[in-house]
Formats: structure tokens, C-alpha cells, sequence
């Protein structure tokens, strides 16, 4: 297992960051000090402009995360386990309100917070061998990151609710079936790197107007669909003033492709 005091391994390949939760002997699970790292990297990356697109992965092939650490969680009296449940709200916040897109790349088993972590992120690859569940209600809780409120905007309620009120395991397949994950990566090509080459697009791509695209979208939800579409008026209006978007049509005249500052 890695530093406890700082359990996330990061590394920038070009403009996307990746981070691998390195706590493999115990599945990945989300610790104190896992919630603590993302919160920090999460910030720190807000304002790094070198950094356009975020990869979140786990460490070896059995687990992205398997979910609260239940070893730590053991020696927890019921206040710990509240502080705790908060902490997850307040560390995994900043990668949700991350302006730039996360991907999830599931290298393996994906349960509970750590699918719940999965779902904060915009875009999901999932190995064929990751199987994703969200089995709280077995455990006597209800997911406590997010999962009911994010999984039923995904694949819609009547199958949030399978999953959630049966414990219901799905493979890769049926994920990528429900819309849970957006790709399945070939078996015998690592995730990561899959992951990498699907988004070639983001990673090249106008950082403005990817950000101003997902505050759109995410406002979608939060909002009648008169309000949203005067929301995505708004985020357009920061797409217009960029010289991205003016690189952009003299690329096309030029017949070339477009070389995107983030400016
Ligand atoms: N927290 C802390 N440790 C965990 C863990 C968790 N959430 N999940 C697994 N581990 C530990 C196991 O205790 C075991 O440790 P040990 O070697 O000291 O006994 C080690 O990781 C390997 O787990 P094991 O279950 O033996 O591996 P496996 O390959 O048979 O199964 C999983 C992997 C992920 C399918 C299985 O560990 C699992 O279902 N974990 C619980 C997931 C869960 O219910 N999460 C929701 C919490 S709300």
C-alpha cells in the first residue's frame, strides 16, 4: 500500500492527469486520507491550466474502489461514520464542480462510494471484467455520496432502484447496456490507456468550451427546461468571446486543424 498520508499516485501524460488510488490491498477502498487527496488534487487542479482532462482509476485489476473503508469504518462510533459521510461531500465536491472533464476508467469492481465516485465523473470506461454495484441496502445504509440522487439521472429510476433496492451487480456489458458507462475497453488493452485515446478530442480540444458545455449540462437537472435553456444561453455567451472559437473557422478555412489555447 502507498504513503497512507497521501494514498493517490498522479501522473500527467500531456494535458490529462491521472490519478490512481493506490491502495490495492484493501480494494482501493475510500479511507479518510483518500477523501482528503482528492479534495487537494482536485483543487490544485482547478487551477493548473496545463491539466485539460482528469483520468480516475484505481491501482491493479480487481478494484477501481470497493467503497468506504469498512476496516477503517469498523472502529468508527455513529458520530465518526456522519463526519465521514460529510468529508465526502466536501473532498469529492471540488472534482464534481471540476470545470475540466473527469473520466472514470474502471479497472475492476466498482461498489458502493466507489461507484458513487465513478458517477461524479462525466465520463465512464469500464474494463469487460469491472462489475458496478451500489450494495448499501444489503449493508443496512443507503449510498451516502450521491448514488441515489446521481444514479436514477443515468439510467433513469426504475433501474436506479433495482440496483439500489436489490443490491444488483451488473457487469461491464449490461453497464454499457443501461448507459452506466459510456465505453467497455477490449479485454487485453489497459483501461487507462483506452481511456486515453478515446478522449484524444477533449485533450486537444477548446478547454472553454468544454467547460462552458458541461455547466450546461449539468445545470440541465437542476432547473425547468425554460431555465436551462436560458442557462446554456449563458455558457455560450463565454464560448463566443474566446479566441478559440475565432481558431476554430480560420482552421476550417485553412483547411487545418484548429490549435486550441484555452484562451
Ligand atoms: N474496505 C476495506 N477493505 C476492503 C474492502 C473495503 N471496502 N473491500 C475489500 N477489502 C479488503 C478485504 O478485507 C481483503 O483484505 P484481507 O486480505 O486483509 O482479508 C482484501 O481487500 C481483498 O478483498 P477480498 O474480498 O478478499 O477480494 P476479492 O477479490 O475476493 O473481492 C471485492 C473483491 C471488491 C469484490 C470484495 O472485496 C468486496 O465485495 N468488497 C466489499 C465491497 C462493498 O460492499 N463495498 C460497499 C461498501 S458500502
Amino acid at each position: 500500500m502507498s504513503d497512507e498520508a497521501f494514498p493517490i499516485k498522479t501522473e500527467q501524460r500531456g494535458t490529462v492527469a491521472v490519478w490512481t488510488i493506490d491502495r490495492e490491498a484493501r480494494m482501493n477502498a475510500l479511507s479518510r486520507a483518500t477523501l482528503l487527496a482528492f479534495g487537494k488534487l482536485a483543487r490544485e487542479a482547478a487551477e493548473n491550466a496545463s491539466i485539460r482532462a482528469i483520468i480516475v482509476t484505481g491501482a491493479g485489476e480487481k478494484a477501481f474502489c470497493a467503497g468506504a473503508d469498512l476496516k477503517e469504518r469498523q472502529g468508527m462510533s455513529e458520530n465518526d461514520v456522519r463526519v465521514q459521510v460529510e468529508l465526502y461531500r466536501a473532498e469529492l465536491g471540488p472534482l464534481d464542480r471540476c470545470t475540466k472533464p473527469v473520466v472514470a476508467a474502471i479497472n475492476g469492481a466498482a461498489f458502493g462510494g466507489g461507484l458513487e465516485l465513478a458517477l461524479i465523473c462525466d465520463l465512464r470506461v469500464a474494463a469487460k471484467h469491472a462489475m458496478l454495484g451500489l450494495p448499501e441496502t444489503t449493508l443496512g445504509i443507503i449510498p451516502g455520496a450521491g448514488g441515489t440522487q446521481r444514479l436514477p439521472r443515468i439510467v433513469g429510476e426504475a433501474r436506479a432502484k433495482e440496483m439500489i433496492l436489490l443490491g444488483r451487480r451488473l457487469t461491464a456489458d449490461e453497464a454499457l447496456g443501461w448507459g452506466l458507462v459510456n465505453r467497455v475497453t477490449a479485454p487485453g488493452t489497459n483501461v487507462v490507456d483506452d481511456a486515453m485515446a478515446w478522449i484524444e478530442p477533449i485533450a486537444n480540444g477548446a478547454p472553454i468550451a468544454q467547460a462552458a458545455a458541461l455547466e450546461a449540462i449539468d445545470r440541465a437537472f437542476a432547473s425547468s427546461l425554460d431555465v436551462g435553456l436560458e442557462l446554456e444561453k449563458v455558457s455560450y455567451d463565454k464560448t463566443l468571446v474566446s479566441e478559440d472559437r475565432r481558431e476554430a473557422l480560420v482552421a476550417f478555412a485553412e483547411k487545418r486543424k484548429p490549435v486550441f489555447k484555452g484562451r
